[in-house]
């Protein structure tokens, strides 16, 4: 590709090309870069550097991406910096495809670009694209030029110098905005192994699912069978696509204040997380039907992944920042993840009104609590750790309509699960916790204290009382139905 190549000029008047080629559409920063750690990856790098500083010469910020690749030969080298110039171009297998990445993400955020490259402890060589230079005529072809010895066996460093999109007073917060970012593009191949850092620091892996985040003891949790579509790709064949959710411990995180919640990613962190390859390249609220996504949808998290055969269903353009779903594809998922996140939205409300009922039941608890030191020990059905008083719990469930609550006696507390679906529920439970603390509290607490009381005789009595307490929830019932 030397000077006299055809058609570049022709086609393109590159000094405006080269311009008008900036406005490529890169978002930010990071997916930007992330082209670059794209390449670096599918180049069988297993250590990623990158640095972001700025030169004391300099009002701008320099970037520069190392890797320890497989690095490139000369002819590669001067192609990688030509607008479609790529050693995989229309390929599937991975990230690459349109050989636009390099160049277009690099000039979307530098003047100039430089791409060093070595090989079998050969010496590096280095090809530069400068948009001044081309602005000015300079239409020199990309030539490859030795600049010295090789330090690695081979590898690949890419500088991107006069970052004139980035502000450098926010060097710092874009430092942590990369880091996050990047820590979450990435996630799956930094748990397999790979070395990512920044300024010196390791990237870690930052996972919105939050299925290793562990908080008070807790993580979020699989909420669902893992479902697979099969979809038509552009040569005729077939390939899947996978989709998993996760549920976050209400039980365990409500209650945690709001800066950790936010730290964590539990607030604001709801959405629909898309892996193309593994990679994401969209977080957002996507295929989820007619589904609006409210607070209560944070406490969910939903993954889809997806291999390059199927860019066309999921609408991937050249700089792979989200996505445009086909109708088809929308036609195979939507329906489906829309009636899961209605259930998983309807789970998150459940658990939170029963974080509320509990709240609202601790006093009469803990007064049970106090009262169990001088009652006769409990003998049947204590567990290991079957000293001291009882603990109680007061919590909801869902049983047929004639029962008025269920025990269970678990590592010394007593768990009285009352029946959502009794009447006495609507009638007496409802309209107790309805009313305003004061002297109704007192009411509540009798009331409570009432049934824990019951619930313990019934859980300590040696005689068979299950049918007796059947009975008495079915009679309670069929009476209040009439009242
Ligand atoms: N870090 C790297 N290590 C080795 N080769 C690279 C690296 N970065 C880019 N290349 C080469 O440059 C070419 C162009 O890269 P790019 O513009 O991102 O296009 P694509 O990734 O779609 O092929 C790639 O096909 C590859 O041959
Ligand atoms: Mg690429």
């Amino acid at each position: 590709m030397g000077r006299q190549s055809p058609g570049v000029d022709d086609l393109v008047v590159a000094s405006n090309f080269i311009r008008a080629v900036r406005e490529s559409g890169y978002l930010s920063l990071s997916t930007a870069l992330a082209e670059l750690v794209d390449n670096s990856l599918q180049a069988g790098a297993a250590a990623v550097e990158i640095s972001l500083h700025r030169p004391e010469s300099s009002p701008f910020p320099e970037i520069e991406v190392l890797d320890n690749g497989s690095g490139m030969n000369r002819r590669e080298l001067e192609q990688s910096l030509r607008f479609g110039g790529s050693s995989r171009f229309g390929q599937r297998e991975s990230f690459g495809r349109f050989g636009m990445g390099l160049p277009a993400a690099s000039l979307s955020q530098a003047r100039r670009v430089e791409v060093v490259a070595w090989q079998h402890d050969g010496p590096k060589m280095e090809v530069v694209l400068d948009v001044d230079a081309i602005a000015e005529g300079d239409v020199s072809p990309l030539r490859a030029r030795r600049v010295g010895p090789s330090e690695t066996p081979s590898g690949c460093r890419v500088t991107w110098r006069v970052c004139d999109r980035i502000e450098y007073r926010r060097l710092g917060w874009l430092e942590r905005t990369l880091r996050r970012d990047l820590g979450r593009m990435y996630r799956r191949f930094l748990a397999g192994g790979l070395t990512l850092t920044l300024n010196g620091s390791a990237i870690e892996a930052d996972d919105p699912l939050m299925l290793t985040t562990r908080a008070d003891g807790a993580s979020a949790e699989i909420a669902f069978e893992p479902l697979e579509y099969e979809l038509q790709t552009v040569d005729g064949g077939s390939a899947c696509v996978r989709v998993r959710f996760a549920s976050l411990p209400v039980h365990r995180w409500h209650h945690l204040d709001n800066l950790t919640k936010r730290r964590l990613g539990v607030v604001g962190g709801g959405g629909v997380s898309i892996l193309r390859a593994g990679r994401e390249i969209a977080y957002g609220w996507y295929l989820m039907g007619g589904k609006r996504r409210e607070n209560y949808d944070d406490w969910w998290r939903c993954e889809i992944e997806f291999e390059p055969s199927l860019d066309e269903q999921f609408g991937i353009t050249i700089n792979k920042q989200g996505i445009r779903p086909s109708a088809e594809l929308r036609e195979a998922l939507e329906p489906e993840l829309e009636s899961v996140a209605r259930l998983l939205n309807s789970r998150v409300r459940k658990a939170f009104e029963d974080v509320k009922f509990q709240a609202a039941t601790e006093a009469s608890c803990r007064i049970a609590e106090a009262a169990d030191r001088d009652l006769p020990i409990l003998r049947r059905g204590r567990g290991r750790g079957g000293h001291g008083p009882l603990a109680y719990r007061i919590s909801t469930t869902h049983l047929s309509p004639d029962a008025l609550f269920a025990t269970s006696l678990k590592s010394n507390t007593l768990d009285v699960q009352l029946n959502v679906d009794h009447p006495a529920f609507a009638s007496l439970y409802e309209p107790l916790q309805a009313l305003p603390d004061g002297s109704a509290a007192e009411l509540r607490t009798a009331v409570e204290l009432l049934l824990l009381a019951f619930a313990r005789s019934a859980a300590g009595s040696t005689d068979p009382t299950a049918p007796l307490v059947a009975e008495w929830g079915s009679t309670y019932a069929r009476m209040l139905q009439k009242s």
